[in-house]
């Protein structure tokens, strides 16, 4: 399939310009103004819009068997919803059993995203440690796994101690791998989720109250220290807190460096949501960490202004009311997570660069180019030159639209935005170079995803020679 996107604003994160984009046999074969256009070509006309990378959800959870439940999107509906808001690419979490092999979990989960519509790559959880578990690391990397997760939350189940930390960071580094933490201290959120319970308070609201922002502080800036004293990068997953943005601005100014995620919802929508007593609602937003006091909302942006936050995501993973309802009569049981894959790209706009925290180069920055450049996918992905994937949303900054779960393309029947009203919106979104939404219509097709093998040594993680080398 050849595309013609005629007469658009091209936005990347270095700058913008008028002209055309040429697609061709799934990547970007030209871009400039006046381009001749090719017999048979199919036309997206782009006047009055603007022509960015398809955005990169760097954090989902598709189909993910988590605390006695599976999230409700799997690979074909997640990133098919996904492709309706402009997002072209993810990078999903394999998360082996405790002491299972991670190289049978990550085939496991490459056959599940067998079905996923848009192209995918995968970031490796280490659980525990052990030689089996080096080998493994080592061994994932040639297969295109570039980045491992460690949760130092969910104790019992996925929380790893420093001990873990520091073997996996010190191999991980030996390999041109990035390490990245679910910052909050388990061991504390299991003290206080014991003595909430103690004390009768079993609700929803409990679950806020047993992960206050210390617990994410605390844990953010003990791993960048871990990472300090290896001399190795860390990228920190969903900062929501004040605290951890500081904690890694702190290390940045100091040479150290380290990464920031936000995610889009954590921008907008504040604690109060947990004091509803309606548990449906309630639960609907019990995710981790939770949603914090507003005031930390404005250092999670001023974080992503200055650059010393660079990626957003969703942090996808949906549950529904009924999977919620496991937790009725105990808040530590209710399956944690939200959705957001369509919607991101949607609120950074809106709320980003209709706000006034962002431009439009900042906005195309962390929602695909920082992304790509600190996974190992730049500049296949996250930017439109000749060559890349062709992977692009043209998007509309004036059209609007209201998020609700009645409408959206995600496979749950809860919106965390439902209700708010959105400018600017992704008209047509091409994905490897195939229309795959345009104007309303979905076109996601089953199983067009490709897996994505990413890099090692990306060069803005420090790992890199700096020279392009990325042997
Ligand atoms: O609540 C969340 N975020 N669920 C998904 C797992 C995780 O911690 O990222
Ligand atoms: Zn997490
Ligand atoms: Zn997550
Ligand atoms: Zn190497």
């Amino acid at each position: 399939m050849t595309i013609f996107i005629r007469g658009g604003t091209i936005v990347t994160a270095e700058g913008r310009q008028r002209g055309d984009v040429l697609c061709a046999g799934g990547r970007i074969a030209a871009v400039g103004d006046g381009l001749e256009v090719p017999t048979g070509a199919a036309i997206v006309d782009a006047g009055g819009m603007l022509v960015m990378p398809g955005g990169i959800d760097p954090h989902t959870h598709m189909e993910m068997p988590f605390m006695g439940s599976v999230s409700s999107d799997d690979f074909f509906t997640g990133t098919a919803a996904g492709l309706a808001g402009g997002t072209t690419s993810i990078i999903d979490f394999v998360i082996p059993d405790a002491g299972g092999s991670m190289i049978e979990a990550f085939e496991a989960w490459r056959g599940r995203a067998e079905k996923a519509a848009a192209d995918y790559g995968f970031h490796v959880a280490v659980t525990d440690w052990s030689e089996r578990v080096r080998d493994e690391m080592t061994e994932l990397t040639r297969r295109g796994v570039s980045s491992f997760k460690h949760f130092m939350a969910y104790k019992g189940a996925l929380m790893v101690d420093d001990g873990v930390l520091l073997h996996s960071i010190g191999h991980a580094l030996s390999l041109g791998a990035l390490c990245s933490v679910h910052a909050e201290n388990g061991d504390a959120v299991a003290h206080l989720q014991k003595a909430l319970l103690a004390r009768g308070i079993t609700g929803p609201k409990g679950h806020p109250l047993s992960r206050p922002p210390e617990v994410e502080g605390e844990a953010a800036t003990r791993a960048i220290a871990l990472a300090r004293v290896m001399g190795a990068p860390l990228y920190v997953v969903h900062v929501s807190t004040r605290q951890a943005a500081e904690a890694i601005a702190a290390a940045r100014m100091s040479g150290q460096r380290v990464f920031g995620e936000v995610l889009a919802q954590h921008l907008v929508i504040d604690d109060s949501v947990y004091d509803s007593d309606d548990f449906a609602y309630a639960a609907g937003h019990v995710m981790s960490p939770p949603f914090r006091p507003k005031a930390h909302q404005a250092a999670l942006w001023a974080g992503l202004a200055s650059g010393q936050l660079q990626t957003t995501a969703s942090d996808h993973c949906c549950f529904c009311a009924s999977q919620k309802a496991q937790g009725a009569e105990d808040f530590t049981r209710i399956p944690n997570g939200t959705a957001g894959i369509e919607d991101r790209m949607g609120v950074l706009w809106h709320h980003g660069v209709g706000g006034g925290h962002l431009t439009a180069e900042e906005f195309v920055a962390v929602t695909s180019a920082n992304t790509a450049r600190i996974f190992g996918l730049y500049p296949r992905k996250g930017t439109i030159q000749p060559g890349a994937d062709a992977d692009i949303v043209v998007w509309d900054p004036y059209a609007s639209r209201t998020v609700s779960a009645r409408t959206h393309h995600q496979n749950i029947d809860f919106s965390v935005y439902e209700g708010m009203e959105l400018t600017g919106l992704a008209r047509s979104t091409i994905a490897a170079g195939r229309l795959v939404w345009h104007d309303g219509t979905l076109r996601a097709e089953r199983g067009a995803g490709r897996y994505l093998k990413r890099s090692l040594h990306a060069p803005i993680t420090g790992m890199g020679t700096g020279l392009g080398d990325n042997a």
